[in-house]
């Protein structure tokens, strides 16, 4: 095998063995139109290894049973594994404690969750949300209907043409009427990596509180709730080698502890009668009806996975695959990156001139590659750049460099059809 750039294949060999971690998950193998699948999606969603789907399988056949309701042995074991899950996620971000991780369907209902509860309760007419130009709709249209509801507004942090939060107008958005400040952590469009650390400290300054969407950062970067200082976290779990259908929201007790429940149901109540019903504490109050149980068990086993490789190790063999592809794909003719950030993670939004995306994502596929293409659920980014679409490589733990090759030059042969 012969890269292009050698630094690059050094920095990355001395981090894991890549192709030895491949072995984990047997989806990598299969081939796509005769060809070896190169998956390049891990923004949509990432494949799972083979500890995650026999975790899945080990509950299904041995431990099945409804959480928190049964005396019976099956229920206990089943409840123990969930919570034990649950503490998982809790060492995972560093929170202080197992009551503010709630399990959820996944980022989009956990902000969701927030904006009904939190928002109902806090934000009144005149009241403004503080959102950037870059958020995916989960953390756009939550905050419309919101707003609408409660007569409130939406201001957006413009971003610049490398796809940055222009700092110093997000500073003159906040007011005293500012509520709340709900911004992404990176980017799935650009792969932008934001300053989210001086935007908390910004809105704290002003007492206001802040909700990070993780979605695509727990599975790139460190995250650490309390250094952070978030006031609200949301991830799924299928963008971290978990199952889909499973998804976080961390909040802080305090806060969580003066929220009202999001939806009603079983197992959120304390005690019903037909007059008045009171609520369980945390972090039940927030989980109405059965749990994606199995989904929070994979979820735990897909931490424990990562945690056996090490989040660090896995953010720089990423970042050394971001290096080279970036460099790779200038020698594309006509490509132009869309999202030129300095903190990136390895996420890469691509257009050429004359290419429609959905055409580049075809011919892609016919080679076996994968990628996303379209406006990735960001529409107002597309708007920023006045653009329809973008192709989208996103990167893995298990990517190699030779998949990056692969890409190249498939993009090579793209040019020369069109
Ligand atoms: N939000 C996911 C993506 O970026 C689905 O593709």
């Amino acid at each position: 095998m012969t890269f292009k750039q050698e630094p690059a294949v050094q920095e990355l060999k001395s981090i894991y063995d890549v192709y030895r971690i491949r072995e984990d998950f047997p989806i990598l193998k299969i081939k796509v139109r005769k060809k070896t699948l190169c998956y390049l999606d891990n923004a949509a969603t990432t494949q799972k290894p083979q500890q995650v789907l026999d975790t899945l399988n080990k509950y299904y056949t041995s431990m099945n049973s409804n959480i928190h309701r049964g005396v019976h042995y099956l229920s206990g074991v089943a409840t123990d594994a969930f919570e034990e899950a649950r503490i998982k996620v809790k060492n995972f971000i560093n929170a202080k404690s197992e009551k503010e991780i709630i399990f959820t369907r996944g980022t989009t209902e956990s902000i969701n969750l927030v904006a009904h509860s939190f928002g109902r309760k806090n934000i009144k007419e005149g009241d403004e949300i503080i959102i950037s130009n870059m958020e995916h709709h989960s953390n756009i249209v939550p905050w419309q209907l919101l707003c609408n509801e409660k007569k409130a507004k939406l201001k957006i942090i413009p971003i610049d043409d490398n796809g940055e939060i222009i700092f110093d107008d997000f500073l003159k958005l906040i007011s005293n009427k500012t509520k709340l400040i709900s911004v992404v952590y990176v980017s799935n469009s650009l792969g932008t990596i934001n300053p989210v650390k001086q935007i908390i400290e910004a809105a704290h300054k002003n007492n206001i509180p802040v909700l990070l969407d993780a979605a695509q950062s727990v599975n790139h970067l460190p995250v650490d709730v309390q250094k952070l200082d978030c006031d609200f976290l949301a991830f799924s779990g299928h963008k971290l080698y978990g199952p889909t259908g499973i998804g976080i929201l961390y909040g802080k007790e305090n806060i969580l502890e003066s929220m009202p429940p999001f939806m009603g149901g079983g197992d959120m109540i304390s005690k019903v009668t037909f007059e008045e019903t009171t609520f369980n504490e945390l972090p039940f109050k927030f989980e109405a009806g059965t749990s994606n149980i199995a989904g929070a068990i994979g979820l735990g086993s897909a931490i424990d996975y990562v945690a056996s490789i090490g989040i660090d190790k896995i953010a720089v063999h990423e970042g050394a695959l971001l290096d080279y592809a970036t460099q790779r794909l200038k020698e594309v003719p006509g490509l132009a990156i869309l999202g030129n950030a300095k903190h990136k993670s390895a996420v890469i939004s691509f257009i050429f001139d004359n290419i429609h995306p959905h055409d580049i994502g075809t011919f892609l596929d016919y080679e076996g590659i994968a990628v996303r293409t379209g406006h990735h659920c960001t529409q107002p980014i597309m708007q920023r750049y006045n653009i329809p679409a973008t192709s989208r490589a996103s990167f893995g733990l298990y990517n190699t460099l030779e998949e990056v090759d692969v890409l190249v030059d498939a993009l090579k042969k793209v040019i020369e059809v069109f």
